[in-house]
This record gives C-alpha cells, structure tokens and sequence, in this order.
C-alpha cells in the first residue's frame, strides 16, 4: 500500500530502541542496569490513583468536552498562577493526552508548510518529526557543553530567516537538563519579539530543578513574551503519571481555541478518570511532588559526583529533569557504538545521543532506584578504564 509522503520523514522514537533491547535481555534472566528510561520510576501518589478509581466506580466513564473538563482547567488555570506567575483563562488552556499531544497540537495550529522551526540540540527526540508531520522544516541549532547545552540569543539570531516561525524551548531540558536563567530566557524572548516569533515553550519538567535553581515560565516574563508563548506543560514527571496521559497547552485564546477545533476531530480527549485524576493532583496535597524531587536530587549529586571522577568523559551538572548528558568525544566512538558495546560487554542501558541530534554524547536517565545507578556507575566505569 503506498504511504503518504509525511511518514517517509517520520521514524519511531529511537530513545524506545535501546530500552526494547535492554527489556529483552532481562527477560532471558541477564543483570541489566536500565539507565535510558524516560519515566519516573516512582507511583502515582496514592490520592491521586484513588481519584481516577472513584471515577470509574461512579461510571464517570463517558464523553468530556474535548477541551477538558471546566473544574480541571479551572484548576490549572489557577495552578499556573500560583506557581508560574501566569494569567492563562480557562478558556485558554487545552486539556490534552499528555504534554505530547499539546506540543503537537501546538506546532499543527500554527506551523504553516515550509515554515521553519529552530530547535536547539540536544532536543527532545519527537521536536523534529513533529514539526516535519506538520509539513514544517526544523532548522536544529547546535548548543554546546561550555554554554551548559542552551542556545544563545546570538545563535537564534543567526539562524532566522524569512520563513522563521517558531523556537522549541524546554527548560528544564530532556535530555541535557539545562534550565535556562530569567536573563537568558529575557534576551530570547528579545529576538523573537524583532519578527515576532512564536515561543513554544515546553515547561513538563519544571517542577524538578536542584539546588536553589528554579525553572521560569518563558510567559511569565514581559506582556510581549506572554503573547508570542504557547505554553505546555503535564503531569507525567511532576505527578509519576505518565500512563494517564494528561498534559494541557495554555495560549493566547484564538491558539487555543484553534487547538480545540483540531483536538475535537482527533482524540478528542483524554480519558475521564484520568482528567478526575488531575484535578485531585493539583488540589490535593503536594507533598509526593516534593519528595520525588528531593529523592532526584540524591540522584543527581551521587551521579554528578560519580561522573566527575570517570575517565574520557565530559559533564555538565545538569540543574534539572532526570537526565545528565556525557561527553564521550574522547573515546572516540559513535553514541551508537559506544552505547551497544556498553550493553554488550557490562550489560549498561544508556540512550545514544544521535537520537538527540549529537553524536557526541550519550544520555543517562537517573530515574531509577540508587542501587541501580550504584551498580550501572560501577560497571561504566570499568567500561571507560578498559576502553
Ligand atoms: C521534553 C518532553 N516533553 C514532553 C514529553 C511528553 O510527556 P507526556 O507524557 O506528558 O506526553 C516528554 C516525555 O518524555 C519530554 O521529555
């Protein structure tokens, strides 16, 4: 059968392939240390699995509007105030299948064919093919380990052109964890503002940074930031919900109502229990949220400090996400090769950078338990002294 065009540009994410292999291996009973996974590996915090359950048994089982149910966005629109200094209306605010949906809702309401879409590299593996599905052209800017991986307001600069129409940003970032500064995010938003640029700002981490470093709504800058921004964020990471599939978009409101449109003809919405679900996990006690965070942050300084030490790498302390990316450059090896004999010979699960747009790096995942990062450290290190 003949396919269309668009899915000749279009791969499955390669993130999944590493993490399929590793999964095999450890089915035939081999000690695999899985550090590729994207995804907490905490549960959704009790209250908030017992709020989709008691949706289920009152057979709160059927069509929502397919913005979302009005007592949920309700009650994001007044989450994003109280955390993100950001007046969105509920009319505003999209409720959708995850912060996947809303980006991709988001580039398919504004991006024309042929429009161009900077990214900056190392980039969130959908980005790209995204914006290729809406017929767009990503125009990937490569950020570098000296600028801690964030794009500079000089490189935005140069790489606009005439068909420029929009800047993926996402801090904190996926894969690099980079969190960009209210200053950085401020001479950003300058440039976009010169050809009025719209900022899609990709916020699903925001609420993991360490230390004293905290995230910044890129809307919550200036009246000018707030009406060239599409802002998307979820409950995936901050809530470990990700099998829900619950984001939501909140934008100017003729974006959002564009959205709407779009969403109604596609999923429509996301499932009912799992909308009941977010609304008790933004008016419920925050308390898991806090502790997650702070279980990363032992993480984080433990793999820090590990990697640090190791021969042949490169790392940059990485202020938020659950991800820090190494600088394998010295060891002369492809992300690819680097990460297959890794698996092969000290049964380590890591992601290639190449599915990140740079070959240069690999990426390590510290969601998972410390006894694990302990063992995977471990054996990664032998890897490195031997290679
Ligand atoms: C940067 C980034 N954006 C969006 C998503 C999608 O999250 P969700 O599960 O809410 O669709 C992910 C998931 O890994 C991510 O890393």
């Amino acid at each position: 059968m003949e396919l269309a065009a668009r899915t000749t540009h279009v791969t499955s994410s390669p993130t999944l392939a590493i993490d399929t292999k590793a999964k095999q291996m450890k089915a035939v009973g081999e000690d695999v240390c899985n550090l590729g996974t994207g995804e907490p590996d905490f549960d959704t915090p009790e209250h908030i699995r017992a709020a989709g359950i008691v949706a289920i048994e009152e057979g709160f089982t059927r069509y929502t509007p397919s913005s979302g149910l009005a007592e949920l966005r309700e009650a994001i629109s007044e989450k994003l105030k109280k955390d993100n200094d950001l007046d969105y209306k509920p009319s505003q605010i999209i409720v959708t299948c995850g912060a996947k949906q809303a980006c991709m809702n988001a580039i398919l309401a504004t991006v024309n064919a042929d429009d161009e879409v900077i990214i900056p590299a190392p980039y969130w593996v959908s980005y790209p093919d995204m914006v290729r599905v809406a017929g767009g052209e990503p125009v990937i800017v490569e950020t570098s380990e000296a600028n801690g991986w964030k794009i500079t307001a000089e490189q935005f600069a140069d790489a606009m052109t005439p068909r420029t129409k929009m800047i993926i940003l996402n801090s904190p970032s996926n894969p690099t964890g980079a969190v960009y500064s209210r200053e950085e995010l401020e001479k950003l938003v300058e440039v976009a503002d010169e050809e009025g640029i719209i900022i899609l700002s990709d916020e699903i981490y925001e609420k993991l940074t360490y230390d004293d470093v905290k995230a910044v709504s890129v809307a919550s800058i200036s009246q000018t930031a707030y009406d060239l921004t599409i802002t998307v964020n979820g409950f995936s990471k901050a809530y470990a919900m990700t099998g829900w599939r619950l984001g939501y978009v909140a934008a100017p409101e003729n974006v959002a109502k564009a959205i709407d449109a779009l969403q109604s003809h596609m999923t429509a919405h996301t499932a009912a229990p799992s909308q009941k679900a977010g609304i008790a996990a933004l008016k419920g006690d925050q308390q898991a949220v806090g502790d997650m965070k702070d279980e990363f942050q032992v993480r984080r300084d433990y793999v820090h400090d590990r990697l640090s030490k190791m021969p042949n790498i490169s790392v940059v302390k990485p202020d938020g996400a659950f991800y820090v990316m190494i600088g394998i450059e010295r060891t002369a090896l492809t992300s690819q090769n680097f990460c297959d004999k890794l698996l092969s010979r000290q049964k380590v699960a890591l992601v290639p950078g190449i599915a990140f747009g740079n070959d240069r790096t690999v990426r390590l995942s510290y969601a998972t338990s410390l006894d694990v990062i302990k063992k995977g450290l471990d054996r990664l290190e032998e890897f490195l002294r031997s290679a």
